[in-house]
Order: structure tokens, then C-alpha cells, then sequence
């Protein structure tokens, strides 16, 4: 059976045009558009549509628009088509379950997504069936990229040098490469985007070679061979251009592992950052964001980001395309006062606070502060804990030695801590499983659309 496309965009001719190109659709039936928002919400309920697809609005940001008709049409199917300028939207319209494309609108592109829409609804009449469990595996499999269940990852963002943020990548992607999943280890992938002066490979006494900046330098080539292949001298292209390809591109997550080293004592793989600083000159806000959408469907469990306290590209790009952050301090005002600053900057971004888990380390005994009125001071939801790692001494030698805490034989209480953080940010196995029987886990879309 065909889809019903409904189209809201406020360009009439491109709308007219798609129409036409999808006049002998097999998959697709377009059942009506709107030019303006007012007559999205009736002309929606009127058509009662399977999919919309929303481009641009004068009226609001694309964004702000999907997001509104997300709530009031939590059943359909939506896809957002950007521009070069809305792209910087994508890595939130995913996390809404939105699908997005990049504009011009290719129509083969809405087809392919309305019959993969169509598959796993076909797969859905399997849902009684005794090998539901093949069927969803098969889905899953067969599915772009965009419906899987979100991965694992974690952000660890600080806005000051020097509070620990490296450190606790560290502990917590040693911690999640020991824990088990179906009897297995976790795969987890440690990935240091200070791109200038990482140091994470350094501190678990790993190469620096393969890095970020050798993916990279072939996310170039095949970039270049693209502006070839359409006639285009890649001299002239400038940034907005290879933006555009670089949105239209799909990198394999198989890839991933020729970049990767890897810790032998944990099986941890490590994207580490550039060998060379001029190096990090060099890789620019598009690259970023393939090499996150690239990670996002890959197979690993948890990607474990260490950032730089900075506002880079790198670094807010990692903020928005995580699912949890980590927000490092310490328990000393300038810190606390920049973590105050970055909550704020966030609020206003309409981040949704509820990934973020704040982390003090280095506490010792006696504070200045209580952690109380630090969390009155971020002003806090009360329910909203604030994660308190102890300041302990082992920690410089840990790092000297590259010997992660985690592998220390015994329990201290810094141990303790980080893996009160870890298992706060991916709940062990037994416990997610309880979550899922009392149905509170986030629902993924997957089951959305099998419901
Ligand atoms: N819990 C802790 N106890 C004692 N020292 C710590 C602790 N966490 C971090 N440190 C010290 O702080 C230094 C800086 O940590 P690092 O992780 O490199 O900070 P960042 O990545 O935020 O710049 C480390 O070299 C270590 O000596
Ligand atoms: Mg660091």
C-alpha cells in the first residue's frame, strides 16, 4: 500500500515539482502540502497523512517547527529536509526520531525512506510471530541508519583545564569496556576531540598513529573525487560547497576501525586526536560532523568523547550529538562559575538539561562548598544529583604510569565513585532489563512504529 506524503514547505514550485516527479511512485501518494504554519495542524487532521515531510518555513526555524509538529503528531513519520544554513540542526531533529535529509529534495530519497517505512511496517505483522526476534534483527539490520536504537554517547565536557575531564574519560571508558552485554564485553570507542593538544592516547601509553586527522585526510579524497566527478575544480569550492558534499555523503562505519588503536589489557579502541598540531588546523566543522554521524551508527555499545573546555566546533558538536554529557568541575569557584556560564548558554539553546550529569571531582574532605548549595547555585532540579569523585593521590601516578584506576586491584573510593557515574550514565545490564519491565525506558522508534 502507498504512503500519504504530506509536504509543508513554503516554496509552491519546488512542492509542484516533487509532486510531479512523484506522479507514478510506487511507494508514495502525495495527499496534500501547506505553504504557511496555520494550516499545517488542520490540514494534517484532514488528510491524516503517513509521513510529512518539513522544509523550510520564513515564519520559524526549522527546528522550532519540527519540533512543534513532532507534539502534535507524535504518530506520523517526519522528515526535515535542510539546508546547508538548518544542518546545524540534525544532530537535534534525530534525537526528536526525525529523519533528515539535505536539500535540494531528491525524490528517490523520500521513496527509499517511505519503503523502508513500509518494511518494518510489513515486519510489524510479524510481531507475534515466534521469530519476532529474527524479524527485529533483520530490521535492524536492513534499516537506514537513523531508526536504530540511539548508541551509548557520552560526552565529558568541563569549561576549565585541568579539572579531570581526560582522567574520567579515561576511568569511564575502561570502566564500560569491563562490563558485559549478552555475555559479551562492551565494545567501546574513547575518541579525544581536543584536537590540538589531546593527550588521551598518551595517558593509556598508546600510539598516535592512525588518528582523527588520517580519517580525516580520506574523507577529503572522496570529497574531492566528488566535486571532480560533477566537473568542479575542488580550488574553487569553498567552504558552503564542501559542506554540501559533506552532508550528501555516507561514511561506512566499518571504516572506523582502520583509525582506531587499540588497548590490549582492555580491548578498548581509541580515535585519538591529531600527532601534530598544524594537523588540527586542518580538519574543519563538516569533517566533524561525518565522523560523528559515522560514529553514531556504528556498532560500538559506548563512544566515549573527551572534549577541550572550550566553544569550539569540535566541542559543541560533541555536546549535540551526545546522548549524556558529563559536565566536569571542581569544587573551586572559577570552575563552578564556568559551569554556571556554560548551564546558562545551554538553557538558551533549549538544550535538554536532563542529559547533562554533573560531576565534581577532586573533593576532598573539608569543602568550602557543599555540594548542596553548588547544585542550588546551578539551580538544579532537587531530584538532580550531582556526581562527587573523591581527589585522591594515586590518580597523578595512574596517569604517569598509564595504568587506568580502574585496573587497580581492590576498591577505593575513587573507584567507587567513577562507577557510580558510569552506571548512572549506561545502567548495567540487570537493571536495564528491570527498567524495561516497569516501561520506562525511552521509547525508541522502533517499537513506536510497531506499537
Ligand atoms: N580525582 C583526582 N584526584 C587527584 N588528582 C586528580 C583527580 N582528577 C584529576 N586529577 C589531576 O588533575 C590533572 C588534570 O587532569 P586532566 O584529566 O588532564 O584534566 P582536563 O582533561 O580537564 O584538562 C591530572 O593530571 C591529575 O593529576
Ligand atoms: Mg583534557
Amino acid at each position: 500500500m502507498k504512503k500519504r506524503l504530506f509536504i509543508v514547505d513554503e516554496d509552491a514550485s519546488s512542492t509542484g515539482e516533487l509532486r510531479e516527479k512523484l506522479a507514478d511512485s510506487q511507494h508514495i501518494e502525495v495527499c496534500g502540502h501547506a505553504v504557511r504554519l496555520e494550516e499545517v495542524w488542520r490540514a494534517v487532521q484532514a488528510t491524516s497523512p503517513d509521513i510529512l515531510l518539513v522544509s523550510s518555513l520564513q515564519e520559524t526555524e526549522l527546528g522550532v517547527l519540527c519540533q512543534q509538529i513532532r507534539f502534535a503528531f507524535p504518530h506520523l513519520a517526519l522528515i526535515a529536509a535542510c539546508s546547508a544554513r538548518e544542518l546545524l540542526w540534525e544532530p537535534f531533529l534525530r534525537n526528536l526520531g526525525i529523519w533528515v535529509i539535505a536539500k535540494p529534495i531528491q525524490p528517490m530519497q523520500i521513496e527509499t525512506l517511505a519503503f523502508q517505512f513500509s518494511t518494518v511496517l510489513g515486519l510489524a505483522a510479524l510481531q507475534n510471530h515466534p521469530h519476532r526476534a529474527v524479524a527485529e534483527a533483520r530490521a535492524e539490520q536492513t534499516y537506514v541508519a537513523d531508526f536504530k536504537e540511539p548508541k551509548h554517547l557520552i560526552t565529558v565536557y568541563g569549561p576549565k583545564g585541568g579539572v579531570g575531564k581526560t582522567f574520567l574519560s579515561r576511568e569511564l571508558a575502561v570502566y564500560f569496556s569491563m562490563q558485559k552485554k549478552a555475555g559479551r564485553p562492551l565494545q567501546v570507542l574513547a575518541v579525544d576531540f581536543n584536537l590540538d593538544l589531546g593527550t588521551f592516547a598518551t595517558s593509556l601509553n598508546l600510539p598516535r598513529t592512525p588518528n582523527l586527522f588520517s580519517w580525516v585526510q580520506v574523507i577529503d579524497t572522496h570529497l574531492k573525487e566528488r566535486a571532480l566527478r560533477d566537473g568542479r575544480n575542488p580550488d574553487l569550492l569553498h567552504h558552503e560547497d564542501w559542506q554540501e558534499y559533506a552532508t550528501a555523503m555516507r561514511l561506512s562505519p566499518q571504516d572506523i576501525a582502520k583509525y582506531v588503536v587499540t588497548h590490549s589489557q582492555t580491548g578498548l579502541h581509541v580515535l585519538t586526536s591529531p600527532r601534530e598540531i598544524r594537523h588540527s588546523f586542518e580538519i574543519r566543522d563538516y569533517h566533524l560532523y561525518l565522523i560523528l554521524e559515522t560514529l553514531k551508527n556504528s556498532s560500538y555499545d559506548v563512544i566515549l568523547i573527551d572534549t577541550a573546555p572550550d566553544t569550539t566546533d569540535a566541542t559543541i558538536q560533541a555536546l549535540f550529538f551526545a546522548e549524556r554529557v558529563v559536565m566536569v568541575g571542581n569544587p573551586v569557584v572559577d570552575s563552578i562559575e564556568n559551569i554556571q556560564r556554560m548551564l546558562k548558554l545551554l538553557r538558551e539553546a533549549e538544550y535538554p538539561e536532563e542529559r547533562i550529569q554533573i560531576c565534581m571531582n577532586r573533593l576532598q574532605r573539608k569543602e568550602l562548598f557543599t555540594l548542596d548549595e553548588i547544585r542550588a547555585y546551578f539551580q538544579l532540579h532537587p531530584s538532580r544529583k550531582i556526581f562527587p569523585i573523591p581527589d585522591d593521590a594515586e590518580v597523578k601516578k595512574s596517569i604517569n604510569t598509564g595504568t587506568p584506576m580502574m585496573l587497580y586491584p581492590g576498591r577505593t573510593a575513587a573507584k567507587d565513585a567513577i562507577e557510580a557515574l558510569g552506571k548512572s550514565l549506561v545502567p548495567p545490564e540487570a537493571e536495564r532489563v528491570d527498567q524495561q519491565e516497569k516501561g520506562k525506558q525511552r521509547p525508541s522508534l522502533l517499537k513506536w512504529l510497531w506499537r
